[in-house]
């Protein structure tokens, strides 16, 4: 009987990204279990944008491995210890298995709500017409948007749009949903709306990462918080460690700053 337990959904192990000079990432290293949401903070320019962007290879990792339910994504070039090469083939894959929901909503201006959600249908997964618009329709409807689906991006408000662009995310079917401040560029009186559609997928099950600047959002939503500074996980824990018990100075200051917050 095999007794070890199963791997984790994703592992990060030692990631580093560098643009030119700057060294964003210096080697962050994660386990994510099935079921697991994680919410990540840290002050604007900290690298949350960019370790998001990692995970779903948008932007491909200087240094470090990832590695998806214990399958490594990459392979290491024989002889050149730790350079790890990509294949467009797989990274196309991954980017199927990691869905990502951006801070301003990425749609297709001229693409009605429905077509955007089928367009990775169609031209990643190959689903023909008719699939493909079945499964768009029950995506929008699941946000509450059935209704919307013949709209263009002009003619929907930001939270219609942010949730449009999850209705696409989830057709995807992935593994792991990453949110980069869903509701960051939105009216306050439309975040309550994207707040409840991310909540409803918390309940589901589903694996989620998620940065954001709503602390008290993050406290109610995560099992496990990261606080990122210098390029590394600089603290994490429960929202309670983190969020009410902080033990590093640079996690006190950066929620003093955050103070609007209630639990
Ligand atoms: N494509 C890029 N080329 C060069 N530098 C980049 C690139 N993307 C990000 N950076 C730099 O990396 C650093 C981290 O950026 P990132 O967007 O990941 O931060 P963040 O934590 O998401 O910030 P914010 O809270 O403002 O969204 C910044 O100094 C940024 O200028
Ligand atoms: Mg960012």
């Amino acid at each position: 009987m095999n007794t070890s337990a199963p791997p984790p959904l994703l592992r990060v192990t030692g990631l580093h990204k560098r643009f030119g000079q700057d060294e964003v990432l210096k080697g962050i290293d994660l386990d994510v279990q099935p079921g697991e949401r994680i919410a990540i903070l840290g002050a604007s320019g900290s690298g949350k944008s960019t370790l998001l962007r990692c995970l779903n290879f948008m932007e491909l990792p200087s240094a470090g491995r990832v590695e998806l339910d214990g399958e490594a994504i990459g392979k290491e070039r024989p002889g050149r210890s730790g350079e790890v090469v990509y294949s467009e083939a797989e990274l196309t894959q991954v980017r199927q298995r990691v869905g990502m929901v951006f801070q301003q909503f990425n749609l297709f201006p001229h693409m009605t709500a429905l077509a955007n959600v089928m367009e990775g249908l169609r031209t990643v997964k190959r689903m023909d017409r008719v699939d493909a618009e079945r499964r768009a329709r029950e995506q929008l409807k699941r946000v509450g948007l059935a209704d919307k689906a013949d709209n263009y991006p002009a003619r929907l408000s930001g939270g219609q749009k942010q949730r449009v662009a999850i209705a696409r995310a989830l057709a995807m079917e992935p593994e792991l949903l990453l949110f980069d401040e869903p509701t960051s560029a939105l009216d306050p009186e439309l975040v309550g709306e994207v707040l409840v559609v991310i909540r409803a997928l918390a309940q589901e099950g589903r694996t989620m990462l998620l940065v954001t600047h709503e602390v008290g959002f993050a406290y109610h939503f995560a099992d496990r918080i990261l606080f990122i500074a210098d390029g590394v996980i600089h603290e994490q824990g429960t929202p309670d460690e983190v969020l009410k018990h902080p033990r590093q100075a640079r996690t006190q200051a950066f929620l003093a700053s955050h103070n609007e917050f209630t639990f």
